[in-house]
């Protein structure tokens, strides 16, 4: 254990020990995300002593070895981490590596047993950074091998599935293992610092809760852009694509956030129990509403930011027809949101990286001001999820000064850069301390990802049609123009910032 940061430290709530493997543990989400949340978590003090993290993947590498390329990884994804020898030196007393191929039925697991040896009374983890075929037979190893002990804790990474069958499935495999209870299914978004702001800002804030509604909101946006092509991860994308990947998860769970009713309390269940009905109340995409209400991209060659960059198809190495990109037009059918549009976008490749939710309020009745005073903009809450973390209220003021009336349309600007200064967690360090504190508050029940594959269903069943083909876009733009003509055609834009 170590303690650096103070500031940090006293903040931290202490957890017991525990013991983690990672299966999947030299893959790009174990070395990028997993193992450097745990190092930040050790150098922040949070790991106590004699906790094991032990990786497992299918090859043959040493304890030194494994350290190493842990390390290497590291400083490779966090060049700006000054992290010296010493530290890794400590941080490396807690790694382990076993070699193992959970994907063979006769494989010997005798090497994992014995590093959990003695470990019977600790909570323990199984984290499964692993390909979703996997997460059924590796769950029942490990209860053949009666690892699964009464503190023991599982970790599903997304996607549970590609569709509702297998999402059942794979959940009916687990569940013969796992009782629901310890059944930990990641949705990394819940754990952003921001997307936990949702909830503090709508029901903390009374300003909030009574304009919250189809009375006084036009329409609300959901856009998660990124600057990143499906690179390495191509031959993985391609059989899934945006909905799969954004949709079905990240982006419902935030479209619940804001759409939900109020809960009773932050206690884990009562929070997923509001989410869900509104999974339930999603309006269902037919063969018929889905060429009006859907639209799906791939991005060709391009550039970002002055850099150019191949096509999906390129990448990839053949042509395909899996979207890179997809916009929706949603409704929730209850009585708050009765009318009210969801606008929900998401793509790769796109002109910069930006995750937002806009809620657009309605126009003023009747506008007071002379024409020439200036355009009237609709008032505006802006919750930036990242990068450039915050909360922007946009308004219209007079223009201060002499000149007659004119109106200006600024943001009341709540900036996290300006306003906190501490560093906060990547949304991996804050779910994996939540599996260890058994704090089910930030994962998907069983329900929940059904109830969202449902839905998803109806839209990969209707897509499944000669009618909605990809529609070509430039890497580096903001997505095909039909996006943008999904939105036009209601005499709204996608707000792209002031
Ligand atoms: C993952 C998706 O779940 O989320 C990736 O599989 C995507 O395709 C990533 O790039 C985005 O996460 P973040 O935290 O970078 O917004």
């Amino acid at each position: 254990m170590k303690n650096t940061e103070a500031s940090i430290g006293s903040k931290l709530l202490p957890v017991d020990p525990f013991d983690i493997v990672v299966f999947g543990a030299t893959g790009d989400l174990a070395l990028r995300k997993l193992l450097p949340a745990l190092f930040h978590r050790w150098r922040d003090g949070q790991i106590p002593d004699g906790c094991k993290i032990i990786g497992a993947a299918r090859a043959e590498m040493s304890r030194a070895d494994f350290i190493t390329t842990v390390e290497e990884h590291y400083r490779t994804f966090f060049p700006e981490e000054k992290n010296g020898a010493d530290d890794w030196k400590a941080f490396g007393e807690h790694l382990h590596y076993c070699a193992l191929d959970v994907a063979s039925q006769d494989a010997d697991w005798s090497a994992l047993e014995n590093l959990l040896a003695g470990g019977e009374d600790k909570i323990r983890l199984f984290y499964l950074a692993l390909p979703p075929g996997l997460f059924g037979p590796v769950s029942t190893n490990i209860g053949a091998r009666g690892l699964n002990t009464a503190q023991a804790r599982i970790v599903l990474e997304k996607p549970i599935g590609h569709d509702l069958n297998s999402a059942r499935e794979i959940n009916n495999a687990v569940g013969k293992v796992f009782p629901e209870k310890s059944i930990f299914r990641i949705d990394h978004y819940l754990g952003k610092e921001t997307v936990q702001n949702l909830l503090i800002l709508r029901f903390t804030n009374s300003l909030f809760e009574p304009v919250w509604n189809a009375n006084v909101v036009d329409h609300i946006q959901i856009t998660v852009a990124e600057t990143v092509g499906a690179g390495k991860r191509a031959s993985y994308y391609d059989t899934s694509g945006a909905l799969r990947d954004m949709v079905q998860n990240h982006m419902l769970q935030l479209l619940c956030l804001v759409a939900m009713e109020p809960p009773n309390d932050f206690g884990a269940d009562t929070i997923r129990d509001e989410k869900i009905k509104v999974l339930r109340a999603l309006k269902p995409i037919t063969p018929k509403t889905a060429t009006r209400d859907t639209v799906r991209g791939q991005y060709r060659d391009g550039a970002i930011s002055g850099t150019a960059v191949p096509g999906y198809a390129d990448e990839l190495g053949k042509p395909s027809d899996t979207e890179t990109f997809t916009a929706l037009k949603v409704h929730v059918d209850n009585w708050r949101w009765s009318g009210v549009p969801f606008y929900l976008r998401t793509g790769k490749r796109m002109k910069e990286r930006r995750s937002e939710i806009v809620i657009q309020f309605k126009r003023v009745a009747h506008a007071l001001t002379p024409p020439e005073a200036g355009h009237l903009h609709p008032t505006r809450l802006v919750i930036r999820l990242q990068p450039d973390e915050g909360v922007k209220l946009l308004l219209m003021t007079k223009d201060p000064g002499p000149g007659g009336m004119r109106l200006r349309y600024v943001p009341l600007n709540l900036s996290y850069a300006d306003t906190f200064c501490a560093r906060y967690p990547d949304a991996y360090e804050r779910v994996l301390m939540a599996v260890v504190r058994n704090d089910l508050g930030l994962f998907m029940r069983r329900d929940e990802v059904e109830a969202a594959w449902k839905w998803i269903d109806g839209i990969l069943s209707a897509w499944n049609t000669d009618d909605m083909p990809c529609q070509p876009y430039a890497a580096g733009t903001d997505g095909p123009t039909q996006g943008a003509m999904l939105i036009d055609r209601d005499n709204r834009e996608w707000f792209d910032g002031l």
